[in-house]
């Protein structure tokens, strides 16, 4: 058969490549009036001054490369965090930052031997960002999950020797904190705990840490081995942006800046971000206003029956009464509610809903209430 045929082609494909499974993201329809509460986006726009700043750079100044080095906005990201910009690493979503973080500091399995695993492990807490495990198999390495307690709470590190699945020399472990998807929070002080215990790269993804109460940024400036990972998308309202960067020791991004892009953040980008950074009193004012709807959601649903978790992010995780969540997910599609289900067991319980508009909540509230018997 050539390989110039549509199915020699396919043979062509590597095998690690055809075996594996891509993520899935939430749904993006465009269906019209459908309240879409299921990517965890913002539910405000990103500040007028943004809008004005993104609509003036659109010239014939586009024909140009941007900023190889995203200066000025490692610059103000440096200041933001009291650090230096050589702390400072920016990458085209923060997806792009976690994908890069394996490619420099996991080997695929296949180029270690079994007396070495470690340097080939990726593991995780979980459940968390679903995404790991497919950038840890993409690049050919061990993929590891490692249960969170029954809570979603982090265990501690005595836990975790005597779990015995938790490997403290692996070359790289993600916490989702505070954690997605369910939303729960943890203190710095339980996060530094287990970072000193452990030997390889520990990656801390902080992407809803603004919807939190403490944040471990300092971690990543006291521990040359912390990374944390941040993102423009949610609490700034960026998502169709791209910008996500990682707080880290200096030799770390010097790591990621050799195997980059030379352009890895598009120009508009950089732009947005550098403004949304003039305009942080903006952005807050949407926390505060989503961290009240959230807890109006949380009180009202639990009113109304549903096992609400405690969350420090934009979303809440919920069991519903009755019928089995699956169900209330086609329930609320059938109103043009969209949330998120996930099918693998202990998530399945659960509907994961992204705090939306006042308006957005109510007909959410609206729908469930007609689906509830008095
Ligand atoms: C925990 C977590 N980390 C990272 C990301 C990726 O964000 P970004 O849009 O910056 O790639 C997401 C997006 O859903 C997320 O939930």
């Amino acid at each position: 058969m050539s390989s110039k045929s549509p199915k020699g082609i396919a043979r062509l494909v590597r095998p690690l490549v055809r075996r594996l499974h891509a993520y899935v993201p939430g749904e993006q329809p465009k269906v019209p009036g459908l309240i879409k509460l299921n990517t965890n986006e913002n539910p405000y726009p990103p500040a007028p001054a943004v809008l004005r700043a993104i609509r003036k750079a659109v010239d014939p100044r586009l024909r140009l490369y941007p900023d190889p080095a995203a200066t000025p906005l490692r610059q103000k990201l440096a200041q933001l965090h009291n650090c230096s910009p050589a702390h400072i690493f920016v990458g085209n979503g923060s997806d792009e930052v976690l994908a890069l973080l394996i490619r420099a500091f996991v080997e695929p399995a296949a180029a270690v031997p079994a007396s070495r695993r470690s340097r080939a492990t990726v593991q995780y807490l979980w459940p968390c960002y679903s995404l790991y495990p497919v950038l840890a198999q993409t690049h050919g390495a061990l993929a590891r999950p490692v249960p969170l307690r029954k809570d979603f709470d982090l265990p501690t590190p005595d836990e975790l020797r005597r779990g015995r699945r938790w490997d403290f020399k692996a070359a790289l472990s993600f916490i989702t904190t505070p954690n997605a998807p369910s939303g729960r929070g943890y203190t710095t002080d339980t996060l530094e705990e287990l970072c000193r215990a452990q030997d390889g790269i520990t990656v801390l993804d902080e992407a809803y840490v603004d919807f939190a109460e403490a944040n471990a940024a300092e971690l990543a400036l006291r521990h040359p081995h912390v990374v944390v990972t941040r993102t423009f998308s949610k609490a700034y309202s960026l998502c169709f942006q791209r910008v996500g960067y990682a707080i880290a020791h200096p030799e770390v991004v010097s790591a990621l800046d050799t195997i980059r892009d030379s352009y890895n953040v598009n120009g508009l980008g950089q732009l947005a971000a550098e403004v949304t950074l003039d305009h942080l009193p903006y952005y807050q004012r949407n926390f505060a206003r989503i961290i009240a709807s959230r807890e109006r959601l949380h009180r009202e649903l639990a009113g109304l029956g549903w096992r609400v978790l405690p969350s420090q992010t934009n979303f809440l995780l919920a069991e519903p009464p009755g019928p089995p969540a699956r169900e209330w997910l086609e329930r609320l599609r059938e109103k043009l509610i969209l949330v998120r289900w996930f099918p693998t067991p202990p998530l399945n319980r659960y509907l994961r809903i992204t705090i939306g508009s006042d308006p957005e909540i109510d007909a959410l509230l609206k729908a469930v209430r007609s689906q509830t018997k008095p």
